[in-house]
Order: structure tokens, then sequence, then C-alpha cells
């Protein structure tokens, strides 16, 4: 596939087809990731900073141990111990960190838009790693990524639930735009105050209440609960909140058989998910991060080698 992005924003510009060569590229990477030797050269000679503005133990993580893998260099930069504590602008730092002449910047950051911003100023590709509250692509990836590894290509129609703190999360509004691209049905469930006030207008059946929302559902994404962009006085309470909207067993007697349970990390248990759910034989939490490193390796390759052969790929 003839790649013409330069940059990975959200999962709002790529197509079905583009969607797809992501997963079947991320399929070859699952593979090599599983061999006893798991580097390969095919990105030798790429650089690849990693700016992260926020914490992260799984996003930053896999970017590099992908990077690595593929042979590419990685650097990594945080606020902590970055000159952006001395007042450095976040535009002035980009700009400073591509004079070094990266192949690509990987960034989180906590002010959405951010990524789309420092794109408009960088000649190397920029990878979206969460900015604020807006998107999360390459988490929305390796979610459909997971679900392809279980279902195939049979997305049509699969009923998907995401559940939690709808408002503050960057990962269930690229969840959404992801699997509704998919032809899945996307349903929501979330206290009121935990839904954005545009929910109207997004492509969702809303639901209060978790019982009925797990009905006939073949996947459930349940959602941390994000205190720390939460204004106060959004719940009542924590205990509150784990009483209707921690999904245990009991909620998903209804829901369809063998339905698959995903949480994007890092989770509460016993706030969001039960423990038992959570390590359960249906659980895909673990095998979501397996699928990041390998989705991770997918977009490294396509981004940082859109002018090398595919071919070095199958020699690999
Ligand atoms: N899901 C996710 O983005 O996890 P981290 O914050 O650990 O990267």
């Amino acid at each position: 596939m003839n790649w013409t992005h330069k940059d990975l924003l959200d999962v709002e510009s790529l197509s079905i087809d583009e969607i797809r060569h992501i997963f079947h590229t991320s399929s070859r990477f699952i593979e090599i990731n599983s061999r006893s030797i798991k580097k390969v050269p095919i990105l030798k000679g790429k650089s690849v900073v990693l700016f992260f503005a926020e914490p992260s133990t799984r996003t930053k993580t896999s970017f590099d141990m992908a990077a690595k893998r593929l042979s590419a260099d990685s650097f990594s930069l945080a606020t902590t111990g970055s000159s952006l504590q001395k007042g450095e602008s976040l535009r002035d730092t980009v700009l400073t960190l591509e004079a070094m002449k990266p192949d690509a910047i990987v960034m989180r950051h906590s002010l959405s838009g951010s990524a789309q911003f420092i794109a408009r100023h960088l000649k190397c590709s920029v990878i979206n790693a969460g900015d604020g509250w807006h998107a999360h692509p390459t988490q929305a990836l390796l979610d459909g990524f997971t679900l392809s590894r279980v279902w195939g290509d049979d997305y049509q129609g699969k009923q998907i639930l995401i559940l939690g703190d709808i408002a503050h999360s960057r990962v269930a509004r690229s969840d959404i735009k992801l699997f509704t691209k998919l032809g899945c049905h996307v349903r929501i469930c979330a206290p009121r105050t935990l839904l954005p006030v545009t929910v109207r207008e997004w492509p969702v059946k809303v639901y209060s209440d978790l019982y009925q929302a797990c009905q006939g559902v073949d996947a459930v994404i349940s959602l941390r609960l994000q205190l720390e962009r939460q204004k106060a006085g959004l719940l009542p309470g924590i205990r509150e909140y784990a009483e209707r909207f921690c999904l245990g067993k009991r909620h998903l007697e209804s829901a369809a058989p063998g339905v698959k349970i995903m949480h994007p990390g890092p989770m509460n248990r016993g706030v969001e998910i039960s423990s038992d759910l959570a390590d359960s034989k249906d659980s895909l939490i673990l095998d979501q991060v397996e699928s990041g490193v390998a989705v991770r390796m997918a977009l490294l390759f396509i981004y940082l080698a859109r002018s090398m052969q595919q071919q070095e790929l199958s020699e690999a």
C-alpha cells in the first residue's frame, strides 16, 4: 500500500483499507514477537523521539520496545527533567527536537489538539500517543486489532459497549470512530455526569443501566475513571460509582456467548471492573498489551519506511 499520510493524529483520517493494512502488518509483527530473537533490521538508521508530557506505562514502553525491535534508535523526553519546566513553549520544544533530525516524534500531552498543533510545525512524522480528551489513535487501533485476532474480519454488526468515564476519555472517542468505521454498533454506558454534552451527536446508543447495556453485547471495554481530568462534584463517591458501574460477571449473564472483556489500562480493580472478570478466560486485557507492541511496530514501520520496499518485511 502506498502510504500517503505524514502523521497519525486520529483514526478519522484512516480509510477502512488503511486500517486493515495496519492490522495485517501488525499480525506479521505478532509473529516476530513470538520468536526467541525478536529484533529485525528493517528500521536500522531511523530514530524516534518519545515525548511524553503525561504519565504512561503501556504506550511509552511499547513504542520504545517497538522501535528497538525494529532496530530504530529511540530517545525519551518527559516534562520532568526537560526545559518545559523552565518555561520553554511546546512549539519551541518540538522545533528543538526536530532540529536533531529524528524521523518521528511520538507525543503524549494533556492539551487536546496538541498533536495537530505540532504536526503543522514539523516536517517529521508525528504520532499521537494521546492528546487531552481528544484522541488516542494507537489505543483504538490496538483495541481493533485485538478483537480482529478473535473475530477475524467479521466485525459487521458486532455490538460493542464502552463503559465508564466517557466524557474525559480520549480512548472512548477514538474507539467509537474506529469501531463505527468497521461496521460495529457502539453503545456507551455512564452516569449522566460522565457523558459529554455533545453525546446526542455521537453515533452511539446511550445507556444508564449496566444490565440493560450488556444485553447481547459481543465485547465490553471498561474505562478508567479519569480523576485527574474531572472537576469536583461529578460523582457522589467512588463506592457509589462502583455499585452501579463496576463491571462484574453478573452483568454479563445476558451478553452474547463468549463476550470479550477489555480495558485500556491502567485499571482500578473493584471500581471499573471486578478482579475475577479482569482475570477471566474471556478477558483480553493482557492481549491488548501484547497487541500494543505489534501495532506500534506496524505503525513505526508504515510511517518511517513509507518509501522503503515492503519486501524488506517479508525478508525479515
Ligand atoms: N492505555 C494507555 O494509554 O495506558 P498508559 O497510560 O499506561 O500508556
